[in-house]
């Protein structure tokens, strides 16, 4: 008899299909390995471990790697999972093979388990007659749908540099009962020995296989590699799961991660990368593919990136990925917990102030300006105080002028390292546009120093009646023709909210996480009332502002003014950053966790949504990779030292919502939720230094090191949250 026979009577249909269940959960005996003949565990068969990911109640997905002997055929592998270690009373036994052309690694997507349960797995091979075994992970499956959510503790966690660097902020983490590890992003590094940030010393790094399928970035001193390959991204997940700290962590419970943007490209939006800040075009939607495939083929992420066959096993299918892929989605840990997982670099557009913006060139001009100016509540003469005066090149009264500025930007922006004909191309085009007059007199100042006299130009007097008024991105504090100071980072905190406030009063501010996705979390949002809510955001909304002007920093005068550090993290999305913790607040609030800046933050955004911002695991500090900066430039090298010294008081005060900054130190975050919804967050410390050298058999030594911040998120008033320091 069919269950789905029409002439099978409703009740009776039901009791088959409870019956069907309960057989599918009922443990049983492994046909092939009694429980007194354990196969023997080979890392070496297995060398990078096993994991598990993304709990639901009633399924999970199982992760391993199984190298073919030749390393080109698909190797058979017996995946077993069972409720006990010595697996006797097996849930699951299956055939499956490890795919060539997956990189012998395997996704398999394990469905009809038990709620709030932990399971052991493990993976097998033949070694000759015998058998292997890969190490036994544990997971566990979310707690029910409908049943209260049990105490939850989990740890969280962000940018896991390798090279030189050891992940001794995690070995505390093994003595800890997680129910899930939160990877925030940057699990892996596209780059290896990028100067400015990457260490090639320490006793380990990565060399491409494939170094001609890489990306060579830079120039000089200066020049690096950076994934490009198939291969290359490959390589650089195999490799840093060769970690035995991480292997173990990955071992002992399920990951439930999202991407930043190392994983593809540094300061990635959607497939464009941004080494080259703007002097080519660096969209390739070819190498994007080539992470995104690595990433799926290497993470246990259960999301919709292909078939899954009759065994569970999932293929990783080009065709659903990028742009068609949706990272972003959701977790439910019994009734009272939802967790969104949000992907900030996919769909996002580019930053809005271009990296290869001219400084004297117009983001805004006075009628654009004059137009927009009601619709951000702004009288003209105040708007007008805060812009500068321009000249429309264009105007047959400065026609002298063009082939000067020709002659003088070519030569700049072939100096820049923009291709000759390039150079020639922006240079005619801005000889002939709105440019603001301090940088037209700057551009000519130099041109007449570098012609004989009889060639020089008069200079436009520095102040007329006649001048116009508008916005260039000098004022944004965009100083160099090519460059990501002043467009991705220290950009002038007030042109920068009025820039904002403008582009979304001209209707030009698309949303910061794509059109499907923005839907998709108001719709999640609209349905979780009730439920404490966490937020997993790759990058920081915490406002990050630098107040330069204190005289007590000395900074030179053209800087003493208020700067946001970062505008690639949401700080460069401001206003949709806001009208999201609104919308947060709307659903009762939420406990927001985020990565990405190598520092730790504690940030209450309103009454009700705070936010945690963890350290890196193991990569340069944000006070290690300023110095560093700071150094480059002898010239800067003494007030940038200075700023970097003053870093954690500077951006503690640069903005009320920041209740802890430090930018010091590596570590991880710990968040312990109770039955009744009261949470508790530690983050845990250990100085620079410390990633540098191997401690994983010396747990006592970072215990001794290891320094522990512990806030509490109290109930407020009206439902809100309060966070508050703990020892
Ligand atoms: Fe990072």
């Amino acid at each position: 008899m069919n269950a789905s026979d029409p002439a099978v009577p409703r009740a009776s249909r039901r009791a088959f299909l409870k019956l069907t269940l309960a057989a599918a959960t009922l443990p049983f005996a492994s046909r092939w390995f009694p429980a007194h003949a354990a196969p023997i565990v080979s890392r070496q068969g297995f060398p990078q471990s096993v994991a598990s990911g993304d709990p639901r109640p009633d399924r999970v997905l199982l992760w391993t790697r199984v190298p073919g002997t030749a390393g080109s055929d698909d190797v058979a592998v017996r995946l077993q999972v069972a409720d006990d270690a010595a697996f006797s009373q097996l849930r699951i036994e299956r055939e499956l093979s490890a795919r060539a052309d997956h990189d012998h690694c395997l996704r398999v997507r394990v469905e009809g388990l038990l709620p709030g349960r932990r399971y052991h797995y493990r993976f097998l091979r033949r070694d000759g007659a015998d058998w292997v075994s890969s190490p036994v992970g544990w997971t566990r499956t979310a707690p029910a749908a409908d049943a209260p959510t049990p105490a939850l503790r989990f740890a969280f966690m962000s940018c896991q540099d390798y090279g030189g660097r050891w992940y001794n902020t995690l070995v505390p983490l093994l003595q800890e009962d997680l129910d899930f590890i939160l990877h925030l992003g940057d699990f892996i590094y596209e780059s290896i020995g990028d100067s400015s940030f990457q260490r090639a010393d320490g006793g380990r790094g990565i060399a491409f296989d494939d170094a001609a399928g890489a990306l060579r970035v830079g120039t000089g001193d200066g020049a690096y590699l950076a994934a490009a390959s198939l291969d290359n991204y490959r390589q650089l997940h195999r490799e840093y799961r060769t970690d035995p700290v991480l292997q173990a962590l990955l071992e002992r419970a399920p990951l439930v991660a999202i991407w930043d943007d190392h994983e593809f490209s540094d300061d990635c939006w959607q497939d464009n990368a941004t080494y080259e800040d703007g002097r080519r075009p660096e969209r390739d939607a070819r190498r994007r593919l080539n992470a995104e495939r690595a990433y799926f083929e290497y993470m246990p992420v259960d999301v919709d990136v292909g078939e899954v066959d009759a065994g569970g096993t999932q293929r990783v299918d080009e065709a659903r990925l990028h742009p068609h892929g949706a990272l972003w989605r959701r977790l439910d840990f019994g009734r009272d917990v939802r967790l969104l997982l949000l992907d900030y670099r996919s769909h996002r557009p580019d930053h809005p102030i271009p990296e290869d913006a001219f400084p004297g060139a117009l983001a805004y001009d006075e009628p654009a300006l004059r137009r927009l100016a009601p619709r951000i509540g702004m009288e003209w003469p105040a708007l007008s105080a805060a812009l500068m005066p321009y000249v429309d090149l264009a105007d047959d009264a400065w026609a002298p002028l063009r082939k000067p500025l020709r002659r003088a930007l070519t030569r700049a922006y072939a100096d820049a390292g923009a291709d000759r004909k390039d150079a020639a191309a922006w240079a005619t085009a801005l000889s002939a546009q709105p440019m603001a007059v301090y940088v037209l007199r700057d551009v000519l100042r130099r041109y007449n120093e570098a012609v004989p006299g009889f060639m020089g130009v008069a200079l436009p007097p520095e102040a007329d009646e006649a001048y116009l008024r508008g916005l260039p991105w000098l004022a944004l504090g965009k100083s160099g023709l090519f460059s990501h100071l002043g467009s991705r980072y220290m950009v002038v905190k007030d042109s920068y909210d009025l820039l904002l406030a403008l582009r979304q009063a001209d209707g030009a501010l698309p949303p910061a996480l794509g059109a499907a996705q923005q839907a998709w979390l108001a719709e999640q949002l609209a349905e979780s009332a009730g439920r404490s809510l966490f937020v997993a955001s790759s990058v920081s909304m915490t406002p990050m502002v630098l107040d330069l002007s204190d005289p007590a920093l000395d900074a030179p005068p053209l800087l003493r003014r208020r700067f946001y550090l970062n505008v690639d993290q949401w700080d460069g999305f401001g206003l949709q950053r806001d009208a999201l913790v609104a919308a947060l607040d709307r659903a009762g609030g939420a406990v927001v966790l985020s990565g990405d800046i190598h520092a730790s933050f504690a940030t209450q955004h309103s009454a009700k949504t705070v936010e945690f911002t963890a350290p890196a695991i193991s990569s340069s500090t944000l006070s290690a990779i300023m110095a560093d900066a700071a150094k480059a430039d002898p010239a800067t090298a003494e007030a940038g030292l200075r700023l970097v010294a003053a870093l954690d008081v500077l951006l503690g005060r640069g903005d009320a919502r920041v209740r802890h900054v430090q930018t010091s130190q590596h570590g991880v975050g710990l968040l312990q939720r109770d039955a009744a919804g009261d949470c508790r967050v530690e983050f845990r410390l250990l100085p620079s230094g410390l990633c540098a050298e191997r401690l994983y058999d010396d747990a006592a030594r970072i215990g001794a090191e290891t320094t522990r911040l512990a806030f509490a998120i109290t109930p407020g008033t009206a439902g809100g949250r309060g966070l508050q320091a703990r020892g």
